[in-house]
């Protein structure tokens, strides 16, 4: 493997490393039983992209079951035209930390397809795009999380 890909997919490992963090950090807090289980949730998939990635770096375990369930879901395009949140405070509300999640997953997403489209029609090219996908989706459900929050609390 190139020295270039390596680094590549270092990178991603850790953006994945990250993403985990976040969503653990997320959970403490979040108030509802239901908002853990999904920030929970999205921590274990990060975690999984991370193995994949690790996996592939080691030429093992080659693709790919993401187990991503295709539901349907909608983008509500909440944060694609807020104002970007350039770091998280240690105060950060519940919201902030939603708002400041879903433009990193969408940030991760627009990465992963450029990085899919540069390998394409290898193996590394299908994992970033499957990875791009499912980043795609926990954006979409983070902003429904965001706005299921808002209506609960007006
Ligand atoms: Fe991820
Ligand atoms: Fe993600």
């Amino acid at each position: 493997m190139s020295s270039q890909l390596t680094r590549i997919l270092k990178k991603a490992v850790a953006i994945e490393e990250e993403s985990f963090k976040l969503y653990t950090l997320a959970q403490e807090k979040a108030k509802l039983a239901s908002s853990k289980v999904f920030l929970k949730q999205l921590a274990d998939t990060e975690m999984e992209h991370k193995r994949k990635l690790v996996g592939i770096m080691e030429n093992k375990a080659q693709l790919l079951n993401l187990g991503g369930q295709k539901g349907k879901l909608e983008d509500l395009k909440i944060v694609d035209y807020m104002k970007d949140i350039a770091r998280l405070s240690d105060d950060a509300s519940y919201q902030e930390i939603l708002t400041y999640a879903a433009q990193r997953e969408k940030r991760t997403h627009d990465h992963y397809v450029s990085l899919a489209e540069r390998f394409q029609g290898t193996s590394v090219g299908d994992l970033f795009e499957k990875l791009a996908e499912e980043e795609l989706k926990h954006k979409m459900e983070l902003e429904k999380e965001y706005d299921d929050n808002l209506l609960r609390e007006n």
